[in-house]
């Protein structure tokens, strides 16, 4: 099989890499070994910047994240009893959607079906390679557990956190900066209506919570939670006494829970992302930990640069752009880690943490809420800095 761009992963960074390839007349073969049903119906985040909305909406990508999507101004930040507001629109001038991810990929892969691409589900990539040549490809098995290989003239390592791509990026399956957190986010869906308009991120002496929301009739919530936790060890009645007591001072509206997941929580940023013909994007390339919702956007501002770094490639023999690709994406990359990182240690209690640290935690977050300036870096970074080229 040959191709222009080969992309190992139907997650949100392959799919809309190549949905906007397909726009500038580039084709592509996107691979992912899940199957449809499983990428349409897995639960992820929720939260989509302002550039993300606009990426997916000016490429045709998706029209429901405005109609079934919903646009939030702000969000509340909870401690010592109290909610303070950081009102996004008065701050910077900007907002968010909540539109969950599994619904964009929805979207993404109807939109690859309607255009004729070749998408294919249930085939696993085994390995790239040629990479520092002009014609890379993907030893791949198909769903009969037939090996084949797709020649391209790119390969797109967009195939998550245990990328198979990446060892032919930095020489080894693991290679990169890594950071783990001594919890982990126990996550819900319940049938209720909303307990709140905005999303809550709750500090509490008995640790972190967050109000999300999906629908009138469905809520997403989290607890933080030791890694190791039994999702199913928790009763109903344990999970809301938790929830509640840990928004303190908020009701919360009770309802019938039909999922519970555990989230681990640990950054990553690979050390190269870009070896001759082969690039990491997404989850491949990076993790961050949930908090502040980053890491779909995240993958979406890669895409918008590799994007125009292989139009540029492939359509006027111009890699000055794709040499340029790695430290561009870096700089993003490390922004939204830090801020990934510091909205989880600003908002987590830790075992091990000291009355000292404790109340150090607190005089942070008035520092944010109590500040324009404060207020006005989280706004700015939550809402999510300029896109490439926007
Ligand atoms: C959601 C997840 C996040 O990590 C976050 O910061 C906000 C919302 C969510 O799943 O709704």
């Amino acid at each position: 099989t040959r191709t222009r761009v080969a992309i190992i992963g139907a997650g949100p960074a392959g799919l809309l890499l190549s949905h906007l390839l397909a726009e500038a007349g580039i084709d592509s073969i996107v691979i992912d070994q899940r199957t449809r049903d499983e990428i349409e119906h897995t639960i992820r985040a929720g939260i989509l910047e302002q550039g993300t909305v606009e990426v997916l909406r000016e490429s045709g990508a998706s029209d429901r994240v405005l109609t079934v999507g919903s646009r939030h101004e702000g969000i509340e930040l909870r401690f010592a009893g109290e909610g303070h507001r950081i009102d996004f629109e008065s701050l910077v001038g900007r907002s968010v959607w909540l539109y969950p991810q599994h619904e964009v990929l929805k979207d993404l892969i109807a939109a690859r079906i309607a255009a004729g691409q070749d998408l294919r589900f249930g085939v696993t990539a085994t390995r790239v390679d040629g990479a520092g040549t002009d014609r890379p490809s993907i030893v791949a098995t198909d769903a009969g557990g037939r090996e084949f290989v797709i020649e391209a003239e790119f390969v797109v390592g967009a195939d998550g956190s245990r990328s198979v791509a990446r060892a032919a990026v930095t020489g080894s399956a693991t290679g990169g900066y890594f950071r783990e957190y001594p919890f982990a986010w126990f996550g819900i869906l319940c049938e209720a209506p909303p307990s709140s308009d905005e999303l809550i991120y709750s500090n509490s002496p008995d640790g972190f919570a967050l109000i999300s929301q999906r629908s009138a009739t469905i809520q997403r919530m989290y607890l933080q939670c030791d890694p190791e936790l039994d999702p199913n060890s928790m009763s109903d009645r344990q999970i809301w006494d938790d929830l509640q007591s840990r928004v303190d001072g908020h009701t919360l509206i009770e309802g019938p829970i039909f999922q519970r997941d555990v989230l681990r929580f640990r950054s990553f940023v690979a050390h190269e992302l870009l070896r001759g013909r082969v690039a990491l994007i997404g989850d491949a390339a990076h993790t961050v930990p949930p908090t502040g919702a980053k890491g779909m956007n995240l993958a979406v501002a890669d895409v918008v640069l590799l994007d125009r770094a292989l139009r540029a490639l492939l359509l006027d023999d111009d890699s000055r752009l794709l040499e340029a690709f790695p430290e561009t994406a870096l700089r993003r990359i490390w922004k939204a880690q830090h801020f990934s990182w510091w909205m989880t240690s600003m908002l987590h209690s830790t075992p091990d943490a000291s009355d000292f640290d404790r109340l150090r935690q607190l005089g942070e977050l008035r520092s944010v809420v109590e500040s324009e300036a404060g207020s006005r870096y989280l706004a700015e970074a939550y809402t999510g800095w300029p896109l490439a080229g926007r």
